[in-house]
């Protein structure tokens, strides 16, 4: 199922699946953390475009920061593609990534130009995501459950067992879920909150989309997830619905970076520019993509949550990607919600 959805996305991309022989080119070590079928995508795309090898793997957002830091001596990833912005941004501000500044900056949206200089340019943003959750409508109905619209309404007790979300070390979507309740409630109130939580939570997941893939098969009622990775359920015809949070909700910046000491850098800069430019931007709907494109002159897929609907918090980047902050909130999670995780 999966190779076919890959084909297709990359058929209606025009790009074909067997990449030339592409030696001559050179490498790029690339790191993605956006969706296995998108990061394929890209991958074969811009091997196609370019005939530069990627050898890519998909890793989580945290799983990635935690594998860039431990090989910061002998850097073996060239560029980190996608993934929420928190650690990019810790990645930034300890000096694992390098300065680029793109050509293609000032096509892109203020909101991922502040990105960059908020970084000293050692990120950048390449795509935008509500928080949310989505819910299992088949389940539901057979169930009789209320459709939760608010966070209160998660730690309704007839969801207990029936709500997956990941794990903030790993995932970057929860942890941008972390850092938004903090923002919402104060830091004390967030964790009480995540502690009555915790007794409707069945298992905390390494990917963040995994929860709602979970609610679409029917295994659990409700995957805490940004919200385009629940309609991109919906859109695979799965009985998922999307809800953005009555109370308000934290949303990423998704990003990438150039690791400190990248090898192949020239060809890191080629997929820099690439990644940013319109054209692959608006091809990322093909793969059921459906953030909102950084590059301003790219297509916004219809599907895409729409911000206007949203009642979305001012995330404060630069504290919750600050070093400091993301150890000890994690560090708190771990003590407080992890230890004591079914
Ligand atoms: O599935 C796509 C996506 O939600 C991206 O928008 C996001 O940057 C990434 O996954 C986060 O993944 P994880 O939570 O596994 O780090």
């Amino acid at each position: 199922m999966r190779s076919v959805l890959i084909a297709a996305a990359a058929l209606a991309a025009g790009v074909t699946t067997n990449a030339p022989a592409t030696r001559a080119a050179g490498d790029l070590n690339l790191i993605c953390s956006a969706d296995v079928v998108i990061c394929e995508m890209m991958q074969q795309m811009f091997q196609k475009d370019t005939g530069i090898q990627v050898n890519m793997v998909r890793l989580s957002s945290g799983e990635t920061y935690a594998k860039i830091r431990a090989e910061a001596r002998n850097p073996k990833t060239d560029v980190w593609w996608a993934g929420t912005g928190d650690p990019h941004l810790q990645a930034a501000f300890e000096g694992l990534t390098q300065e680029y500044k793109s050509p293609l900056l000032g096509e892109l949206n203020n909101w991922a130009q502040k990105q960059a200089e908020s970084s000293g340019y050692r990120t950048v943003g390449v795509y935008a995501g509500a928080l949310g959750w989505g819910y299992n409508t088949d389940l539901f109905k057979q169930k009789g459950y209320k459709e939760p619209k608010c966070w209160a309404d998660l730690l309704d007790s007839a969801f207990k067992g029936e709500i997956q979300m990941a794990n903030p070390n790993s995932s970057g979507t929860a942890y941008t879920a972390l850092a938004t309740l903090v923002q919402i409630m104060g830091e004390d109130k967030a964790f009480d909150y995540l502690k009555s939580l915790n007794a409707n939570i069945s298992q905390y997941t390494k990917s963040g989309s995994a929860p709602v893939k979970a609610a679409a098969r029917g295994e659990t009622a409700i995957g805490i997830v940004f919200m385009h990775d629940a309609v991109a359920q919906t859109a695979e015809g799965f009985p998922v619905k999307a809800v953005a949070p009555c109370e308000g909700t934290g949303y990423e910046i998704g990003s990438m970076s150039i690791i400190k000491g990248a090898r192949n850098l020239d060809n890191a800069k080629k997929w820099y520019d690439w990644a940013l430019s319109a054209p692959v931007q608006s091809h990322m709907k093909d793969a059921k993509s459906f953030q909102l494109p950084s590059n301003a002159k790219a297509e916004i897929p219809k599907e895409s949550p729409k911000f206007s609907e949203i009642k979305l918090i001012d995330y404060d980047f630069g504290t919750y990607g600050a070093p400091e902050t993301r150890k000890k909130l994690l560090e708190r999670w771990d003590k407080e919600i992890g230890a004591n995780a079914n």
